[in-house]
């Protein structure tokens, strides 16, 4: 359980580039990062209007002296201070991830990186590389794998409980981009704009997340192929589509399918997973997080609710309060932050014996969903054929 100790007996010192004034998810990561007193805000280059970001970073309590125009500004004057910063997240549009990711790294700071990391497996292995020879880790910011009961999903696969899977049903399917809302909303402009998100819209900005959650349940499950159908159904943005099913298929035999969707009419956010195995299945949607189905084969239907004692340890000790309350993404992003930080903090120690079976997204999470975008955009643009998994 969660009570408000500190994991750490330290908080590390802090930095954000973007997550800025008007952004979506500046918020989020804030309040996740400053949720158990992990983390300090001491610096930012909160915007890309420097003069907004200033205003918004002093109206946050950073000194304005922090408050930086530009991220290599930032590294470069925090890296000369005997206070500067140790950690950095980055919060900017698509584009800009590998090149900030890269810098931090060799500025000498962990990073907490939005996904998607960067746009090709290249670059994504060199960033994983160069986190290996700095000794600095990388997490990425699967928002709702933080939640407790996937934890417990995964530890029931791990326990036998569901038997051999045999198929992962997974899709991330709103309806907010039904009509083309980019023409007025900036945040939705760039993400539907190549240059700003490289191969893909919606496999990328969602469906990496629902995949995450079947890797972190499921990590037993290799992909061997795949294929890929996309669409754009709002035409003004191909080549990127607003819409996609994947089909995957697994080492062990079993199947897996993806739908992400933008224009998924009516639909708040529709994160589903399901996963089927041969004597049980387990559901969880990311709209009643607190519940988790668990299905066994000529029984009566369970939900399993999150926070009480009959859940695995696993589970628990990531519970902020009893069950009946509802917990939900401020809490997992909380979650995954701690983590985070106990990573960054056991890195520095070269605690090896903490890290080698600790739980976070880390750089291989960040990895396997770049590679996982190029496999689909590889098979849609061939005519939505199978392709081996590389
Ligand atoms: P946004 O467009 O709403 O905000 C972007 C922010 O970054 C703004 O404050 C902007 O001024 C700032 N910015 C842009 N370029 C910059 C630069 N070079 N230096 C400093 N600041 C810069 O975008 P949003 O929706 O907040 O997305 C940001 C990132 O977060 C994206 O990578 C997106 O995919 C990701 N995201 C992740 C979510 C999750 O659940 N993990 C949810 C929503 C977004």
């Amino acid at each position: 359980m969660i009570n408000g100790v500190k994991p750490l007996e330290r908080s590390l010192r802090w930095g954000m580039v973007g997550g800025g004034g008007t952004s979506q998810i500046g918020y989020i990561h804030r309040s996740a990062a400053l949720r158990d007193g992990t983390f300090t805000l001491l610096a930012g280059a909160f915007d890309i209007d420097a003069q907004r970001g200033r205003a918004f970073g002093v109206s946050l309590g950073v000194p304005v002296e922090r408050c930086y125009a530009d991220f290599q500004t930032m590294f470069q004057a925090e890296a000369a201070r005997e206070d500067g910063i140790e950690a950095v997240s980055i919060a900017t549009p698509n584009n800009t991830h590998y090149a900030i990711c890269r810098a931090a790294l060799e500025a000498g700071l962990h990073v907490v990186c939005e996904k998607p990391l960067c746009f090709s497996s290249q670059e994504a292995e060199e960033l994983a590389a160069l986190s290996r020879r700095q000794n600095k880790i990388i997490g990425v910011t699967y928002g709702y794998a933080g939640h407790q009961l996937i934890l417990q999903a995964r530890q029931m696969i791990a326990d036998g409980q569901l038997g051999e899977i045999r198929i992962v049903n997974m899709q991330f399917c709103h309806g907010f981009h039904a009509q083309p809302v980019e023409q007025d909303n900036p945040s939705t402009r760039w993400r539907v704009d190549p240059r700003f998100v490289g191969p893909s819209y919606v496999l990328g900005d969602l469906a990496t997340h629902t995949l995450f959650l079947a890797e972190t349940m499921a990590p037993m499950l290799k992909i061997q192929r795949l294929m890929c159908s996309r669409q754009s159904f709002v035409k003004s943005r191909a080549p990127l589509e607003d819409n996609a099913h994947v089909l995957m298929e697994f080492d062990n035999g079993a199947i897996g399918s993806l739908w992400c969707s933008a224009v998924n009419s009516g639909s708040m956010h529709g994160q589903k997973i399901r996963i089927v195995g041969e004597k049980a299945s387990l559901e969880w949607w990311d709209e009643q997080p607190n519940q988790l189905r668990f299905e066994v084969q000529g029984e009566p239907v369970r939900i399993l609710e999150r926070g009480m004692g009959y859940l695995d340890a696993l589970a628990l000790q990531d519970d902020r309060i009893g069950g009946g309350h509802a917990e939900g993404l401020f809490e997992a992003w909380s979650n995954l932050y701690r983590r985070f930080a106990v990573a960054m903090d056991a890195s520095d120690r070269h605690d090896e014996a903490l890290l080698k079976d600790f739980w976070y997204p880390d750089v291989n999470a960040g990895v396997m969903g770049v590679r996982w975008v190029e496999n689909c955009v590889r098979s849609a643009d061939n005519g939505a054929s199978w392709v081996a998994f590389s």
